[in-house]
C-alpha cells in the first residue's frame, strides 16, 4: 500500500539514513512502494537510462516522463523511443506552452541564449514543462549524481524534499538514487546489462542537454563543461535542480 500522508522531517531523516549508501535499485524499489504511479522517473535520454534499465530487471513499474524541449538531438529522440521499445516502460512526453514558445522566438529569434543567457528560454522549454509534470505526483527521480558538478551537485542527497516544485501544501519528494554513484560505476552498469544509451556518449558527449547548448568535451575537461560553455562554470544549471 502506498504512503499518502506528507513524511515529517523525522521520516525523512530516517528514510535518508536507511537508503543512503544503498545500491540505486532498493532506492527505486522504495520510492515506488511509498508513492506507485504518483512516483516517476524524469528520463533526459541520457545516462540516466541506467534507472529504467534497473526498474526493469528488477520489476518496479515506475512510469517515466520526459521533457521535450523541442531543441533536442535526434540521436535522444532514438534513444528515447529505443528504451519505450525495449523497456516497455510508460514514457509521458512534455512539451513547452507553444504560445510562451512563439513569443520568445518572435521577440528574441531562436537563439536568444547564447545573448541574454538559458534562463528565459530553459524556464518555457523545460522549468514550466516540469511543473506540469510533476503537478499530479508525489515524488520524482532523477539521475542527478554528485561527480556531475562539484559546484552545484556536491551535496546531492538520495532522497531529499523538493522545496522548489512543491510547497508547504503540497509535498514533494525528490529521489535521486545515483547520487553517491560515480560515473564510471552508471557506465559498468550500463555496458554488463547491455543497456542502450545515447549515440552521442560515443562522439565524446557525456552530458547532454539541448542541441544549441552541448557540445562534446575534451579529455580532461569536467562532464559540465559541455553544457553552456559559453557561460560561466557556476551558472551552468537549468533550473530543474537549483
Ligand atoms: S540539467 O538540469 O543540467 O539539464 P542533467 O542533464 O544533468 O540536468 O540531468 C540530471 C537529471 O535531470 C536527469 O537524470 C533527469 O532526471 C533530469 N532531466 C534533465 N533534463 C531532462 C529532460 N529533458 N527531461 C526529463 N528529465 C530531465
Ligand atoms: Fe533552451 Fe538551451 Fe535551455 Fe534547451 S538548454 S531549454 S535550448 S536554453
Amino acid at each position: 500500500m502506498t504512503n499518502s500522508v506528507p513524511l515529517s522531517d523525522a521520516d525523512l531523516d530516517a528514510l535518508r539514513e536507511s537508503l543512503t549508501g544503498r545500491p540505486p535499485q532498493e532506492i527505486l524499489r522504495k520510492a515506488f512502494d511509498l508513492f506507485g504511479d504518483s512516483a516517476a522517473i524524469s528520463f533526459s535520454g541520457a545516462e540516466d537510462v541506467a534507472l529504467i534499465a534497473m526498474c526493469h530487471e528488477d520489476g518496479i513499474p515506475l512510469p517515466a516522463f520526459t521533457l521535450d524541449t523541442g531543441r533536442l538531438h535526434p540521436e535522444t529522440y532514438e534513444l528515447l523511443e529505443k528504451v519505450r521499445e525495449k523497456y516497455g516502460v510508460r514514457l509521458e512526453v512534455f512539451s513547452p506552452d507553444s504560445a510562451a514558445v512563439e513569443r520568445l522566438t518572435a521577440q528574441k529569434g531562436l537563439f536568444s541564449f547564447y545573448q541574454d543567457g538559458h534562463e528565459e528560454c530553459c524556464g518555457i522549454r523545460k522549468v514550466a514543462p516540469l511543473r506540469r509534470a510533476l503537478a499530479s505526483k508525489r515524488a520524482w527521480i532523477t539521475g542527478q549524481r554528485r561527480d556531475q558538478s562539484p559546484d552545484t551537485r556536491a551535496q546531492v542527497a538520495v532522497v531529499e524534499i523538493d522545496r522548489r516544485f512543491g510547497s508547504p501544501d503540497r509535498q514533494l519528494v525528490k529521489f535521486n538514487p545515483l547520487a553517491l554513484w560515480p560515473s564510471q560505476r552508471v557506465w559498468s552498469f550500463i555496458r554488463a546489462a547491455e543497456v542502450p544509451f545515447n549515440a552521442l556518449h560515443s562522439r565524446g558527449f557525456v552530458s547532454i542537454g539541448c542541441a544549441p547548448c552541448t557540445r562534446a568535451i575534451l579529455p580532461g575537461e569536467h562532464e559540465r563543461a559541455g553544457r553552456w560553455s559559453w557561460e560561466e562554470q557556476t551558472k551552468r544549471e537549468c533550473g530543474l535542480h537549483k
